[in-house]
């Protein structure tokens, strides 16, 4: 039986991490359970899965919890959640955003199993992040689809930057495309909300549907794959698959290509992390091959998403660039998300916000902070001016 902590389990990956751990009560214990407000949804989980430990990141949010739930320990405000790795054996970080990045940390540096959705705190803290995994028996297992399937296509090897593969000739991730694939420049300016948050293939929490509509989504995960397994951005390329059963692959010296394929359903990156080495039975993403009648691939379009090109180049700038581009594009998002500015302008702000980049060094974990923190100010301002 292995204990578990979930962070962010009132979101679109945590909700899908209880499925499995319910279709496995034998094999998994929820120990502790994390979340941002999400009062109702959380007391039933807890009810459910009776947790030790309960951390609501919302002080008023933990009060309400810790009022009905006298039986269990609950703590409240941002700075508890690092009390929630304990004793655990596996921590799944499904936090959304760089509030995730202490959890990454602490997980990390006290040697544990990091199950990581949350993949903004590997954008953000990459360097310090890599001195973090160098810790005795700490291990990441990716649960974003594409890096599981990076993960699953290399039989769980992570190269360093040290020591990277040389049997690699190229990983490719594959994306879906987003609800606005194929759409002109002149055509996106004029798209909603309501569109953007229609996603094709996925269901997902609405940051990361948004970053896959602009494709910010795939820019931060080449960062990741960059991140996970050492290879230079040179060698990692992306192409637009819409049917999003392809979930990767690994191109290696001698041209073969391994790829992993799956019906676009997290769980099945979850079950995989959860029980990493091992492989356990699902109940979900099997493929009925009699009805997948293609598969296609295609070049994605740099010029009218230009936020994957953003992302590359804060990538190869390196130090804590990922960090200022991640930063302004949770500011972009959240703007778009509450009306303030339009679809089109996410890349022109995100743009806009790296001119300012200050080339701050990545040496301490405060550096990460400091970068994130001056990276929203410079986005505010930019945005107050216009
Ligand atoms: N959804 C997917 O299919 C998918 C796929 C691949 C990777 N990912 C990655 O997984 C992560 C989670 O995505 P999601 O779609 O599950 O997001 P989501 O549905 O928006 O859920 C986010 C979770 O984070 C919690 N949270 C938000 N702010 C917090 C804070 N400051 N402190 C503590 N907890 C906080 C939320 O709690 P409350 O709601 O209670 O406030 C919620 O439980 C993201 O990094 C995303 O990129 C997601």
């Amino acid at each position: 039986m292995k204990d578990v902590a979930l962070l962010g389990s009132t979101g679109s990956i945590g909700i899908q991490t209880l499925d499995v751990v319910r279709a496995n009560t034998d094999k998994f214990n929820i120990k502790v359970l994390a979340a941002g407000t999400s009062v109702e949804i959380i007391r039933n989980q807890i009810a459910e899965f009776r947790p030790e430990t309960v951390i609501m990141a919302d002080n008023d949010a933990g009060r309400l919890i810790k009022d009905q739930f006298t039986e269990i320990t609950v703590l409240s405000g941002q700075d508890a959640l690092k009390e929630s790795v304990g004793s655990s054996d596996i921590i799944v970080n499904a936090i959304v955003g760089f509030a995730g990045l202490p959890v990454t940390l602490t997980a990390l540096n006290e040697g544990k199993i990091l199950a990581l959705a949350n993949k903004e705190s590997l954008i953000a803290g990459g360097p310090i992040v890599q001195k973090a995994r160098m810790t005795k028996s700490a291990m990441i297992i990716p649960v974003d689809s594409e890096h599981s399937a990076l993960h699953q296509c290399l039989h769980g090897y992570q190269s360093t930057f040290n020591e990277p593969s040389q049997s690699i000739r190229q990983l490719i991730l594959t994306a879906s495309g987003g609800p606005f694939r194929g759409l002109t420049l002149q055509e996106l300016e004029k798209v909603t909300l309501d569109e953007a948050l229609m996603h094709p293939t996925w269901n997902m929490g609405p940051k990361i549907t948004i970053d896959s509509s602009t494709l910010m989504n795939k820019g931060l995960e080449v960062i990741e794959a960059h991140e996970l397994f050492g290879v230079p951005y040179s060698e990692i390329n992306v192409v637009v698959h819409p049917q999003s059963i392809v979930h990767s692959m690994v191109e290696f010296i001698d041209s073969s290509v391994i790829a992993q394929l799956s019906m676009p359903d997290m769980r099945l990156p979850i079950t995989y992390a959860l029980n990493y080495p091992n492989r356990n039975d699902s109940q979900w993403g099997s493929i009925n091959w009699h009805q997948i009648t293609k598969l296609e691939f295609e070049q994605p379009d740099f010029e009218s998403f230009a936020c994957l090109k953003l992302a590359y180049q804060a990538g190869e700038t390196g130090q804590t660039a990922p960090a200022w581009l991640n930063a302004a594009n949770e500011v972009a998002v959240e703007a778009f998300l509450q009306h303030q500015i339009m679809w089109v302008d996410i890349p022109h702000l995100i743009a806009d916000v790296l001119d300012n980049y200050d080339g701050r060094q990545a040496i301490e974990e405060n550096d990460i902070y400091e970068a994130d923190k001056q990276a929203r100010l410079v986005a505010r301002k930019i945005m107050e001016r216009k």
